[in-house]
């Protein structure tokens, strides 16, 4: 399989270069090689690679900058990702990118399935609601994966900032009442790597195989949580590996008490049954997924 990843350092491109080494070729670019802001920069490289998969892994991540940068998380997190699609769909390779639980608005609080309605309560949300309706209308191959509250022990992202803060602080705050399922970048990947592995063989063609798995999948790793809950446990774990806190006392908030550009919904637990039916996948606990990439934490 010839593959290229776009945004290979990225917390989830960075950890799919690596697990995606045993199928094939893996060609991974960085910021360097384009810019999303300019669709035509990427698309060169997506034409002269001619992959049998492209994995959309750049995105505009920054969710509160986003009710300000309107145009450039536009461009960058559906304007871009379809032109790519749409290549995609012409050189016969299968399209695969990522969105947020952030497409779904207030509903209630059980986990959501696929079929839902969007109802996106911020731009980023939106920006990624635009892409998923644009690749719904071009009808090309692809696999959407829609995750959620994404860490690892690189980049930026709610585990190191509380280890952070847990070492500068003696009290930190964090809401309680947002609940989601914190997902790890070396979860996705291995996800996405056991997806693909199964894509690689099977009976028809490659563009068969494809368009009969392509849509939107929901991944992220299992069980729910909320905010102040993680933080609590990236505590105890912390203690339990004997780091240097100054923190004393972690404290449970309301969102009502940390007002945000953006805004988040209540409850945003993903459904991952319709994965597993179609891939065989079962994704780890989330507190297991953390104690793993904790030891990776350890290590650095
Ligand atoms: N992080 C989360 O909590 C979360 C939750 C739900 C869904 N997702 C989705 O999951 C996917 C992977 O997320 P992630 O956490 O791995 O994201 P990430 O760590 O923020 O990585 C995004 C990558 O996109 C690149 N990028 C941003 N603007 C660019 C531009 N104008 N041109 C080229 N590259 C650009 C960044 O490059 P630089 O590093 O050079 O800026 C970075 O490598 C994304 O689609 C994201 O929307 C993430």
């Amino acid at each position: 399989m010839n593959i290229l990843i776009l945004g290979r350092y990225g917390q989830v491109g960075y950890r799919l270069h690596r697990s995606l080494q045993s199928l094939g070729r893996v060609t991974a670019y960085d910021r360097e090689s384009y810019d999303y802001q300019e669709p035509e920069t990427v698309l060169k490289l997506v034409r002269a690679a001619r992959p049998d998969v492209v994995i959309n892994a750049a995105a505009w991540t920054a969710v509160d900058l986003s009710e300000q940068e309107t145009t450039a998380t536009r461009t960058i997190n559906a304007t871009t990702p379809l032109a790519i699609a749409e290549e995609c769909g012409r050189l016969g390779s299968l399209f695969v990118t990522f969105s947020t639980d952030y497409v779904f608005g207030p509903g209630e609080h059980k986990p959501i399935v696929e079929t839902r309605t969007r109802d996106p309560l911020n731009f980023y949300g939106q920006s990624k609601a635009d892409m998923e309706l644009g690749l719904e209308q071009l009808g090309v191959p692809f696999l959407n994966f829609r995750t959620t509250w994404v860490y690892d022990s690189r980049g930026k992202n709610f585990l190191l900032t509380m280890l952070r803060l847990f070492q500068e602080r003696e009290e930190v705050k964090v809401v309680h009442d947002q609940i989601g399922a914190p997902t790890s970048a070396p979860s996705l990947a291995a996800a996405i790597t056991l997806v693909l592995t199964k894509l690689s063989t099977g009976s028809g063609t490659w563009r068969e195989r494809c368009a009969a798995v392509s849509g939107h999948y929901h991944l992220s790793n299992g069980g729910e949580s909320n905010w102040y809950a993680f933080a609590s446990e990236i505590r105890d774990l912390a203690i339990a590996a004997g780091l240097p806190l100054k923190l004393k006392n972690l404290e449970g908030i309301p969102s009502s008490a940390y007002p945000t550009p953006a805004k988040r919904p209540a409850y945003s637990v993903l459904d991952n049954t319709k994965v597993h039916e179609t891939f065989g996948l079962q994704m780890p606990h989330w507190s297991e997924a953390l104690s793993l990439v904790f030891e990776d934490v350890l290590r650095k």
